[in-house]
């Protein structure tokens, strides 16, 4: 049985800002001044290469504050190594907040890094929810791919090396001060990076959707993102269009303030084993496992998937019963998945999977109860199976 609770609370978890929408970045000045904010570290994506959106936020920081130190050591799947090491930087350079402009990657490593600089010992001991004792350093994140949605969550995913595992580090002090969604960093975005992200962003949005015990805020917020982020898939696997990049910001933005203010599911279990353990990166492991695991529910999700599948596809479905829409939507995810060659479960894992070890991590997981079915490892090793 799946835990529904008799009533829901709703406060929700959120950035005291959000802003969202083309050129939104040059609001940031102002910001940091209302909050009198003036020793800023920039937290950079190395992978970002040269963006004019982050030279025109580089730009504007510097003309209203002076010379912005800047860091870009953060692997692609951030440890805590890399946030104790932006600490070092944080503390020697005495900042009082932390400025990320990157995917969730760095937005993660600058949230572990937020907490290190202010709190005593090792981040692993922080593990969990609201460990840290002292708050964090303000954090201002600036999304530069649309799949995380940390720039709105409580959570930072770092990875440990002995043994190889990620931990989870939670708290509402943990949401960022500000969250600025410029699509305009969208555009040095890899086609192939960009639609592995948006299928991390549909995963979060169906996932708190379909959890039987999201409030109904997250339960709206995850349709109304899922109906976006399907739109654009629909309509081609064309990622590289500033409308879709708009679209795909916001909704990524909306689908992390569904999972943020409930929970992932299976789909996140499976995606976060093979990233701990074959260091699969997080979108494409999700994009690979999001159609596999919403067929294996069958038609126990069929009516909300349903819901969401009319929404996008409404001539088409007209007259079908909601477990052919339930396929319809399924099956415009592997194409999109397939289109944009995000990779297959055997590529993602180096050709070595051991489908075991993958289960028993993904049941032991804190999101396996947060699925719409209670899940074991015999269903986690029969979806790897089937798509074997
Ligand atoms: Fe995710």
């Amino acid at each position: 049985m799946v835990n529904v609770p008799a009533y829901f609370d709703l406060k929700l978890l959120a950035p005291r800002r959000i802003l969202t929408g083309a050129g939104c970045r040059q609001a940031l000045p102002s910001l940091l001044a209302e909050d009198g904010r003036s020793r800023p570290l920039l937290v950079v994506d190395p992978r970002l290469g040269t963006s004019p959106a982050l030279e025109d936020l580089t730009l504007r920081l510097e003309s209203a504050l002076g010379p912005v130190p800047v860091t870009l050591e953060v692997p692609g799947e951030p440890d805590v190594e890399c946030s104790e090491a932006i600490a070092r930087v944080l503390k020697a350079g005495a900042h009082d907040c932390v400025i990320a402009v990157g995917g969730g990657s760095v937005i993660d490593a600058a949230k572990g890094a937020a907490v290190a600089a202010t709190n005593p010992g090792q981040l692993v001991a922080y593990e969990g929810f609201d460990r840290f004792p002292v708050d964090p350093l303000p954090l201002y994140a600036l999304p530069t791919t649309a799949g995380t949605g940390s720039e709105v969550t409580r959570v930072t995913v770092l990875g440990v090396h002995h043994p190889p595992r990620k931990i989870s580090i939670k708290g509402a002090r943990l949401v960022p001060t500000a969250a600025l969604v410029d699509p305009d960093f969208l555009v040095t975005v890899p086609p192939r990076v960009g639609a592995a992200a948006a299928t991390d962003a549909l995963t979060h949005a169906l996932e708190a959707y379909l959890r039987p015990a999201s409030t109904p805020v997250s339960r709206a917020l995850g349709l109304r993102a899922a109906t976006m982020i399907l739109r654009v898939m629909r309509d081609g696997a064309d990622y590289a269009t500033p409308a879709n990049w708009s679209e795909l910001a916001t909704a990524s933005m909306l689908a992390g303030l569904a999972f943020g203010n409930s929970d992932v599911g299976p789909v996140h279990c499976l995606a976060e084993s093979i990233g701990a353990v074959y260091k699969a990166p997080h979108g494409a492991a999700n994009a690979v496992f999001l159609g596999p695991v919403l067929g294996y529910y069958g038609n126990l999700v069929a009516e909300p998937l349903a819901e969401v599948a009319r929404t996008v596809w409404p001539d088409e479905l007209a007259g079908l019963d909601a477990a052919a829409a339930t396929r319809r939507l399924v099956a415009a995810v592997d194409a999109y998945v397939a289109a944009n060659a995000v990779g297959t479960l055997r590529s993602l894992c180096g050709g070595e999977l051991d489908v075991d070890v993958i289960a028993a991590l993904a049941e032991t997981n804190n999101s396996n109860a947060s699925g719409p079915i209670p899940m074991t490892v015999t269903d986690y090793r029969a979806i790897m199976v089937s798509m074997l």
